[in-house]
């Protein structure tokens, strides 16, 4: 996507030919800064300090990761070495063991002299194929706004509700639940986004707001309790949100909120639509509440809010007592009953073992 009339993904080979671009997501959307990544080390900080955030994002940053580690040693013993250091990084967006297994299953028997190289093309693969595959999840989605577009007699712009960043900053590039919405207003269909702003860390008012006004997407941000009045008062024509790991039955875990606006969806009859590229899906497990392991992080993120200070430069501020304590969850599962359908890069399918059956019985 374009960033002040310039192409970006959100990860790219640097002009050296070995060191990594990234777009440190911390500071947007007050600075746009690219950081280099030169070694493992920063890689694994990227994903954990979550410069670079967005299940797929990770998935890629983390095959780049193992390159950057093999040019200082290519054995088999480093191999597992960073396998392990980079999976250890976040915990539940499964694309993250998808891509450290899509690189250690094609290294490992190889000879050690031959593992750089090809590190480095399928690290480049990997995001190739997030493009085309998150390009496909637009195309799919779009038949789905245009489809409420045409059921408001092509009167209104349609209203649509997401959820923290599913964003092309999320991915390599057009995002899973934005994708769509891009393909919608490329196409000509007017749409109106309703952000929530994802507390603690805000990715939707501080990722997904920027994103969309960088295209020219109508958005307005809400508070996250908002979303079930919208709803009730018919100002929500459907919900897109992304997944970090869907099961094999269809559950779907998510940015922590997101199981709220599935059930106010379900109780206000608006559809609830969840965007996700194959790679996200966790075909070893089946219940999502019982079987998917939920990202606590630091407490820092709940107790303090971060934005530009009075004096305009970017700062955090304290919202709780100091002898109070919180909890920071990080993510939620919503069960595959809430939601009304997966927009994948095959289609649109139920959420069920038989729905995802029925577009990957080749597997992914
Ligand atoms: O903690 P984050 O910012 O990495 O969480 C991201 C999300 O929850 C996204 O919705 C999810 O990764 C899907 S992105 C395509």
């Amino acid at each position: 996507m374009e960033v002040d009339g310039i192409r970006y993904r959100s990860i790219w080979l640097a002009e050296d030919g070995w060191s990594v671009a990234i777009i440190d997501q911390t500071r947007l959307p007050h600075s746009f800064k690219v950081e280099k990544l030169t070694t493992a080390d920063q890689a694994a900080q990227a994903i954990s300090a979550m410069l670079v955030r967005g299940a797929p994002l990770i998935g890629a940053t983390a095959a780049y990761g193992i390159c950057l580690g093999l040019r200082q040693d290519a054995s088999l013993a480093h191999l597992d070495r960073l396998g392990e250091q980079l999976i250890a990084t976040r915990p539940t967006a499964i694309n993250l063991r998808w891509a450290i297994r899509q690189m250690t299953d094609l290294l490992r028997p190889m000879p050690e002299a031959d593992r750089l190289a090809a590190a480095y093309a399928r690290a480049a693969a990997i995001c190739d194929e997030d493009v085309a595959i998150n390009s496909a999840i637009g195309d799919h989605g779009l038949t789905l706004i245009e489809k409420a577009w045409i059921a408001k007699g092509k009167t209104a712009a349609v209203n649509i509700l997401t959820h923290c960043n599913a964003g092309w900053l999320a991915t390599v590039d057009w995002g899973t639940a934005l994708s769509p919405i891009y393909k919608a207003h490329n196409a000509g269909i007017p749409v109106h986004v309703w952000v929530d702003e994802t507390r603690p860390r805000n990715q939707g008012a501080h990722l997904t707001a920027w994103e969309l006004g960088q295209h020219g997407v109508d958005h307005t941000l809400i508070v996250d309790n908002a979303g079930g009045h919208l709803m009730q008062h018919g100002l929500v024509d459907l919900c897109i949100t992304g997944t970090d790991r869907t099961t094999a039955a269809g559950d779907v875990c998510n940015k922590i909120g997101t199981y709220l606006k599935a059930l106010a969806a379900h109780d206000n009859n608006v559809p609830f639509y969840v965007a996700l590229p194959s790679p996200t899906i966790d075909w070893e497990i089946e219940d999502g509440i019982a079987d998917i392991p939920i990202e606590i992080r630091d407490s820092r993120e709940v107790d303090y809010v971060a934005g530009l200070l009075a004096d305009g430069k970017p700062g955090e501020v304290r919202i709780l007592p100091e002898s109070s304590r919180s909890k920071n969850y990080a993510f939620d599962v919503t069960p595959a009953r809430l939601v009304s359908g997966l927009i994948t890069e095959r289609g649109v399918c139920d959420a069920s073992r038989s729905g995802l059956m029925r577009l990957f019985r080749d597997g992914i």
